[in-house]
């Protein structure tokens, strides 16, 4: 670290000190946000929570898993020919992805199967090839584009595929798939009977999953009792008491169709974030609205709320999520304690004109109603840090979200805890100094957390890494969220960490 860059670091942070003090005409009030993500809370994140999951019939066959099937007569693996667009066919001996479906859940046991190309296999729908099993239907709107997985009782990953034909697939030669069999034997020799491959890896346990797994009876319930008690009033006292003075709400798009957004989501939710508003203005805390789930998905990850795990937001996803930001500033534009609204979490693999476009757009939405509230910009996951920078110097109270994890990436695999804690003290600071301007944007960590690959720390190994990210990370002048507040995994509970006392600030 050098001079130049503490000099700057306190310039910045000084008027941006005024600037919250001013505002809040609370002197005592703090420097920049010492901030924690409710993740998986409004927008469930299924990792963080299993057992969440554990009422759901069939629940490795949820949305978005990616099955294989072989036959166990050719012992060749059904294939969408190129991916889709084509004929399905049973000739290859390996799986690659033209053999691998993704499944959108009807219900417990009926699918629509996605193919490589997007597409759904179906049954040819007219005349004499009615049986033939094809992968080129754009949409699964119909009823010929919805198969039943039949599981052995023995063994479920024994399987027959029944056809809306009401007739079970057989592969009749390696070229040949069709809906016409009507037998019912377990043998390996019956033609019906396929050995299903679940790609347990690629799983995605999200919002889509969790509300359509449940279905329309139980979803609601589920979803309301866990809104209600995963976070209460006493925990924004504990975070509070605890030298937290803001939290991070990742949200949905569908929050802005309550009461009644579209199926599998439940409605209700907005009703929860007002409370968050009134909880955290009783202790002292701002709030951010971060728009976590995009229509559309915005990186394919499951807490963008994905159903099947492909990335779709663009152009033509704009105006929606325009629509959905306008709701939020609308209803919370006019809360003291609104301190930003995040126009999207973490974009990925997408065209910077576009995002920009958006971000422009979001900006002049959220202006329509504050002028006060900071509107946060998310950097791209997989751009430079500094990809925004510029363009987001042309507005005013704009932030630049950057996540900073020592993970996801394996250079962090081999590192020691001195080396993790040198990469914050070094990389990271620097990294920090380098997007800190004083006529620039300010800047946030939006999401960091104490885990990493470490596996035989101490505790005060541990520590130390938890305070020297606190520490590089305070430089950041608009602040740091911690990811999260609560989760199974201990590393990523900021509640676990200060109750054991790994993290105080
Ligand atoms: C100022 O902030 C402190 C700490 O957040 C709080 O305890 C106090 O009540 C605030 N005072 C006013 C006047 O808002
Ligand atoms: C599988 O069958 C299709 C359709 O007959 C054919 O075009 C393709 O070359 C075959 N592939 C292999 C590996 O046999
Ligand atoms: C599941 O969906 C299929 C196809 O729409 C339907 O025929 C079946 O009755 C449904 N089963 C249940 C239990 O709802
Ligand atoms: C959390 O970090 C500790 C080391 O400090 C490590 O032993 C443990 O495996 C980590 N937990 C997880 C779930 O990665």
């Amino acid at each position: 670290m050098n001079n130049r860059f503490l000099f700057l670091s306190l310039v910045v942070a000084l008027s941006h000190y005024v600037a919250v003090a001013e505002e809040s005409g609370n002197s005592s009030s703090s420097l920049t946000l010492r901030a924690v993500n409710l993740g998986n809370w409004l927008l469930i994140e299924g990792w963080m929570k299993p057992s969440l999951f554990d009422g759901i019939p069939n629940k490795d066959l949820l949305d978005g898993t990616q099955v294989q099937f072989m036959s166990t007569k050719l012992q060749t693996y059904l294939s969408a020919e190129h991916g889709g667009g084509s004929i399905v066919v049973a000739n290859r001996t390996t799986a690659r992805g033209w053999e691998t479906f993704r499944l959108w859940r009807v219900n417990e046991t009926f699918f629509n199967f996605r193919v490589a190309n997007k597409q759904f296999m179906g049954l040819e729908s007219e005349g004499e090839g009615g049986n033939n099993v094809v992968a080129n239907s754009d949409s699964a709107s119909s009823s010929m584009e919805i198969f039943q997985i039949v599981r052995n009782d023995g063994d479920p990953n024994r399987v027959r595929i029944r056809a809306p034909n009401g007739l079970f697939l057989q592969a009749i030669s390696e070229t040949k798939v069709s809906a016409d069999y009507e037998g019912s034997s377990w043998e390996d020799s019956d033609p019906s009977v396929f050995k299903m491959i679940i790609l347990t890896e690629s799983t995605i346990r999200g919002e889509y999953q969790i509300t359509n797994g449940y279905g329309p009876e139980k979803a609601p319930q589920i979803m309301r009792d866990h809104w209600n008690t995963y976070i209460t009033e006493d925990d924004f006292k504990f975070m509070s008491e605890n030298g937290v003075n803001a939290v991070r709400v990742p949200v949905g798009w569908w929050i802005a169709q309550d009461p009644t957004p579209p199926k599998p989501f439940v409605g209700g939710s907005s009703k929860i974030l007002d409370k968050a508003f009134t909880w955290a203005q009783k202790y002292g805390m701002k709030v951010i609205v971060d728009l976590h789930a995009c229509p559309g998905s915005q990186n394919g990850n499951p807490h963008s709320a994905t159903r099947d795990g492909y990335q779709e937001w663009g152009d033509s996803y704009i105006p929606h999520t325009l629509a959905t930001i306008d709701f939020l500033a609308q209803r919370y534009g006019d809360r003291p304690n609104l301190a930003a609204i995040e126009l999207m979490n973490e974009p990925r693999r997408m065209d910077l004109g576009t995002l920009k476009k958006y971000y422009q757009a979001g900006y002049d939405v959220v202006r329509k109603h504050t002028s006060t509230a900071y509107v946060i910009m998310s950097n791209p996951l997989d751009r430079d840090s500094k990809s925004l920078l510029s363009f987001a110097g042309g507005f005013n109270r704009v932030v630049i979200d950057v996540h900073y994890y020592n993970l996801f990436d394996p250079k962090f695999n081999s590192m020691n805890v001195k080396q993790n804690i040198d990469y914050i003290r070094n990389q990271r600071a620097s990294d920090l100094s380098s997007l800190t301007a004083s006529n620039g944007p300010l800047i946030f960590v939006g999401e960091w957390s104490g885990d990493w690959s470490v596996h035989d720390a101490s505790k005060e190994d541990h520590r130390q890494f938890l305070k020297a990210q606190v520490d590089v990370y305070s430089r950041a002048t608009f602040g740091w969220a911690y990811w999260s507040y609560k989760c199974d995994s201990n590393n990523w509970s900021l509640k676990w960490m200060i109750d054991n006392n790994y993290v105080s600030f």
